[in-house]
């Protein structure tokens, strides 16, 4: 029987092999960013001019991205977040490591995400699924995050991955307390996740006030549900592949009852998502799947690469709509359209720019 160690290790090199290899992408669903416009402000700006940066925990970072959590806990995804690691530092873009649980259940793991003793100069965010509260108490928690000097904690929640998954665990009854507990009494802020189906507006407003940021990681990237289908081989998981709220949807569900920063993650793939996701007012946009493809194909070099790329995209496209600043671009006017616009009604979520009193 294998301990419950190599079982959580044996799982996350199964995952990095699907997600390099199989279909995992949302099939009838999108991220509704298409339906999103950001209205040109008329200026005529260069691309030289613009000025993407951004700050997190008052350190200035390249341009509001993060890297999404992914892996640690296995020699071989040891090297892959080295590489990361390594480029994230460079490019001066926050990292999140995968799911800490391999550490907390075996020490000696440790250096897996351990990111900061080969780059000093990042900002890490550490991870654990909401559930495991439950059975980890506070002190564990600090102990995991201080022993790799995690400067934020991601908390996922995935009650749509963990009911495909053969060995789930769907028991999130105490959870939201001690979330709110733990979000108290730790020195890092936290952030409530889930992994690529989104945040309702009802789960948002339960944690307004109590944690640091949603992170809404919505659908219409990579789909959770169908990475375990693979695993789970059963007839459920295809069923429901495209369960999920679209990321677009999913911020302005969050943003309209939670007065921390809401976080659009969850099928981030080109700058012009970004320019949109920070326009309806994210504060930050997480990318994971095309990150560890680049680090496959390329290594570090190819991970910098990806992400510099990105940012000038995003520069590029702030120059053409006419914004200097990402401040400048978060008073943007913004024109929703489709069956986005729709959606909002039905959800109760005003159809006008509350920043400027104008109707869509
Ligand atoms: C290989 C891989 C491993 C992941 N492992 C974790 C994890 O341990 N913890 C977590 O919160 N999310 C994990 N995720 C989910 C991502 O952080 C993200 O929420 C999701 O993949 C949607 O983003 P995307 O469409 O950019 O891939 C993982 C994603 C990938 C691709």
């Amino acid at each position: 029987m294998p301990d419950e160690s190599e079982e959580t290790q044996r799982r996350k090199i199964e995952h990095i092999d699907i997600i390099l290899n199989k279909d995992t992408q949302y099939h009838d669903k999108t991220t509704m960013f298409e339906f999103v416009e950001v209205v040109p402000s008329g200026k005529k700006i260069d691309s030289g001019d613009v000025d993407a940066s951004s700050t997190l925990l008052n350190k200035k970072i390249s341009a509001p991205i993060f890297i999404s959590g992914m892996t640690g806990g296995h020699t071989a995804t040891f090297e892959i977040n080295k590489k990361i690691a390594v480029a994230a530092a460079r490019a001066k873009i926050p990292m999140g490591v995968g799911s800490q649980r391999a550490m907390v259940e075996n020490d000696a793991l440790t250096y897996t995400y351990d990111m900061k003793k080969i780059v000093d100069d990042l900002i890490l965010i550490g991870n654990i699924g909401a559930s495991k509260l439950l059975k980890y108490d506070n002190k564990t928690v600090q102990k995991m995050l201080d022993s790799i000097n995690a400067d934020m904690l991601a908390l996922h929640t995935n009650p749509g991955q963990e009911s495909v998954q053969p060995e789930g665990d769907i028991d999130f009854k105490g959870v939201y307390g001690r979330i709110c507990n733990l979000a108290k009494n730790i020195k890092q802020p936290v952030i409530l996740k889930e992994v690529g189906n989104g945040i309702s507006k009802e789960v948002a407003e339960m944690f307004d006030g109590k944690i640091f940021a949603i992170d809404v990681q919505g659908a219409g990237g990579t789909t959770w549900i169908g990475v375990e289908t693979y695993r789970s081989k059963g007839a459920y998981g295809k069923a429901f592949w495209d369960w999920g709220i679209p990321t677009a949807l999913s911020v302005l569900e969050s943003k309209s009852v939670f007065s921390g920063q809401v976080w659009a993650s969850g099928g981030i793939r080109k700058p012009s998502d970004v320019v949109k996701a920070l326009a309806i007012g994210a504060g930050m946009c997480g990318v994971a799947k095309p990150v560890l493809m680049s680090e496959n194909r390329g290594g570090s070099e190819g991970v910098y690469a990806y992400l510099t790329d990105m940012i000038d995209g995003i520069k590029k496209e702030m120059a053409a709509l006419g914004f200097r600043s990402v401040e400048e671009l978060r008073n943007a006017d913004v024109k929703f359209g489709g069956p986005l616009t729709s959606l909002m009604r039905q959800r109760g979520l005003k159809i006008r720019n509350e920043r400027r009193g104008q109707s869509y």
